[in-house]
């Protein structure tokens, strides 16, 4: 078994190199951040985003989220607002991603934005990706390092077990997030295109304004608001309130504490610990061989909207 994760690399100076050296050969790569894990490339490159694409298995419509080590690397290709400077400043770097109107001189390549005319940007707080930034002339495009619908890794073997051994993976621990950044479009008056962690209430007391109710649009603004996404691979009911006596029955609390099929999310309720064990625990209850998934209503509160956005989808 050990040989077969001889591609995920624990991070140190050398691996920092050699890391730089794949990355500058247009290659693509499995890397940590602090939400999940990405599958990153030369977000300049054509060749680079086209194999993000080919390995995702993403259809071209999708647009990429470009990583960058700082505003004044990410100043050169997109055209900043007042709003993002003040979430900038307050959240950064982190679990957000804004999406800004591109300049025209940008190198971003039209691919990544999946020919848009704004480009979805994050800078995240993982120390070994923000290393590894910090030495690039270019900033990263990098979806989740999933295969397009299903649900994203949240630590290296789990990147593993979704390209096997057609990438090097680096190993930056398990994700403390543990579920994707808030998506805010920014090219207007603001809206949240996908909940996350940080909430639209932090967002708003930032903003002082408020901010419309997210809702699932008709029209495709953010294709990650395609509605079939997330998925364990069995089937996933919501909002259940009776166990049906051979699901996987997930919930939260310490009600049934020790009870075969039960899993917790989080055992004081945490809405922010409960997020970071979801995908973990769809992983779980998927390599036990449960056929399908049951889950306790959650409540529709901070972090609770995230993870309700991200079980709904799972279950249609
Ligand atoms: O936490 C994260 O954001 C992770 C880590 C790896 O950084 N990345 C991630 O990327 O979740 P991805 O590709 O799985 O999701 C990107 C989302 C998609 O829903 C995409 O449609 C949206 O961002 N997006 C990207 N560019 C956009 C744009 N120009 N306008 C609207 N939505 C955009
Ligand atoms: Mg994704």
């Amino acid at each position: 078994m050990k040989n077969s994760y001889l591609n995920i690399f624990a991070f140190n100076k050398k691996i920092l190199g050699k890391t730089i050296k794949i990355l500058n050969k247009d290659k693509v790569m499995g890397l940590p951040t602090e939400t999940v894990y990405g599958l990153g490339g030369n977000a300049y490159s054509k060749k680079a985003i086209k194999k993000i694409f080919d390995l995702k298995k993403r259809p071209k419509f999708n647009p990429l989220i470009v990583h960058y080590y700082n505003l004044s690397k990410a100043k050169k290709d997109v055209i900043i607002n007042e709003k993002f400077k003040k979430l900038y400043k307050r959240f950064c770097p982190g679990p957000i991603t804004f999406i800004l109107n591109k300049k025209d001189s940008s190198k971003i390549h039209a691919l990544a934005s999946a020919k848009l005319r704004t480009v979805a940007v994050r800078f995240p707080s993982h120390k070994i990706l923000r290393s590894i930034l910090k030495k690039l002339n270019y900033p990263l495009a990098m979806p989740s390092a999933n295969k397009s619908s299903r649900i994203s890794p949240v630590n290296s073997i789990d990147v593993y077990e979704e390209f096997k051994g057609k990438i090097i993976i680096i190993d930056g621990g398990n994700c403390k997030i543990g579920i994707e950044s808030t998506v805010i479009d920014l090219t207007s008056s603001p809206k949240i295109l996908r909940p996350g962690i940080i909430n639209k209430n932090q967002i708003e007391k930032i903003l002082k304004m408020k901010l419309n109710r997210t809702k699932l649009q008709k029209k495709i603004v953010s294709p990650g608001m395609l509605k079939k996404h997330y998925s364990p691979g069995i089937p996933v009911k919501i909002n259940q309130k009776k166990y049906d006596g051979k699901s996987a029955y997930i919930y939260l609390g310490n009600k049934f504490k020790n009870k075969k099929n039960f899993f917790s999310l989080s055992k004081s309720s945490n809405l922010n610990e409960a997020a970071s064990n979801l995908y973990k625990t769809f992983r779980i209850i998927k390599k036990r061989g449960y056929k399908r998934i049951q889950i306790q209503k959650i409540p529709l509160k901070r972090s609770g909207i995230a993870i309700n956005d991200r079980i709904k989808r799972a279950s249609t």
